[in-house]
């Protein structure tokens, strides 16, 4: 593939301009639900995702992530505003429902796995056999609005990577190689695009009929490499997820209120990296 310059003052591609048009997603997105409840599912610290708003909004904001300082850190912030209405309630969880027990059974399979190879083997059955236990509020409530910010392609690496650790913690040697074991990156692709399809079903579970969703994800990756201070040049784009276009993940049934793309530029220096570009999709769809 051959590499491309591209200016870095050429585009309107910055963090902030992530910022706003997610915003102005979400408030369209709003604009659409009634006033009932919203959840955040995958919520992080909260950088893209207009909670004050939602705050003002809906009678519940909850607020879903497996990070406690990242739910820390958005609670303090909530505490800081001290506004006069405050919804928010904060869910520590696993939204697959899997991490734990996958983690058990992958430390069982390494410790009494000698070779490997057949190691990586294992793991990758063990991945394709995981049924998601995906999370659920109580009381089976379901949302006038979800906001699934960044999290799909969030979920499948997550569960991923904590296997790949306890893997590397025995076999550290075979780190650099495992991305090119043939049938382990099959059972993993097929565990995330499997766990993906699931997720947006389970969507489906969690918002009331005629509900809206917002679901957006960086779909497209490039590594960049720094040429000098003015541009940087990329030898491709990978995608993300299973297509090109995050709406194919959606049912026959749900309907697109809109779809938007637009790029986000990350300098966050990453081996011999100089940063992301992200090519962003976003969607907003009533459930059916
Ligand atoms: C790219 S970040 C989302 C950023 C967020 N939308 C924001 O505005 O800052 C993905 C988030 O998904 C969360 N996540 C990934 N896997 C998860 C899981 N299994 N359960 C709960 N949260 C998960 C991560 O902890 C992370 O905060």
């Amino acid at each position: 593939m051959i590499a491309q310059a591209v200016g870095l003052s050429s585009f309107e591609i910055t963090a902030g301009a992530h910022f706003w048009s997610s915003v102005s997603m979400i408030k369209e997105a709003m604009a659409l639900a009634d006033s009932g409840s919203v959840a955040v599912l995958g919520c992080g610290r909260c950088a893209e995702i207009p909670i004050r708003l939602l705050n003002q909004k809906f009678d519940r904001v909850d607020l879903v992530d497996i990070d406690r300082d990242a739910l820390n850190f958005v609670r303090a912030g909530c505490e800081k505003w001290n506004d006069e209405r405050n919804v928010y309630k904060f869910h520590h969880a696993d939204l697959t429902g899997v991490i734990a027990t996958v983690e058990r059974r992958a430390g069982e399979l390494v410790a009494n796995t000698v070779d490997p190879i057949e190691c990586s083997e294992q793991l990758g059955i063990l991945l394709e056999r995981t049924t998601p236990k995906f999370w659920k509020p109580a009381h089976s409530r379901r949302y006038d609005l979800l906001v699934c910010s960044g999290v799909l392609t969030q979920l499948q690496a997550l569960v991923r990577e904590r296997v790949e650790k306890i893997y590397f913690g025995k076999f550290a040697d075979y780190a650099p190689s495992l991305s090119q074991h043939k049938s382990w990156c099959e059972s993993a692709w097929h565990f995330a695009r499997n766990l993906e399809d699931r997720f947006i079903e389970h969507l489906s579970k969690l918002t009331k009929p005629q509900g809206i969703v917002y679901l957006s994800d960086t779909v497209h990756v490039s590594w960049l490499n720094q040429l000098d201070h003015k541009s940087v040049s990329t030898e491709g784009r990978w995608i993300a997820l299973r297509t090109e276009r995050l709406a194919d993940y959606l049912r026959t049934s749900d309907s697109i209120v809109h779809e938007q793309r637009w790029d986000w530029l990350r300098e966050e220096g990453e081996g011999d990296y100089w940063g992301r570009l992200y090519g962003v999709q976003a969607v907003i769809y009533r459930n059916s």
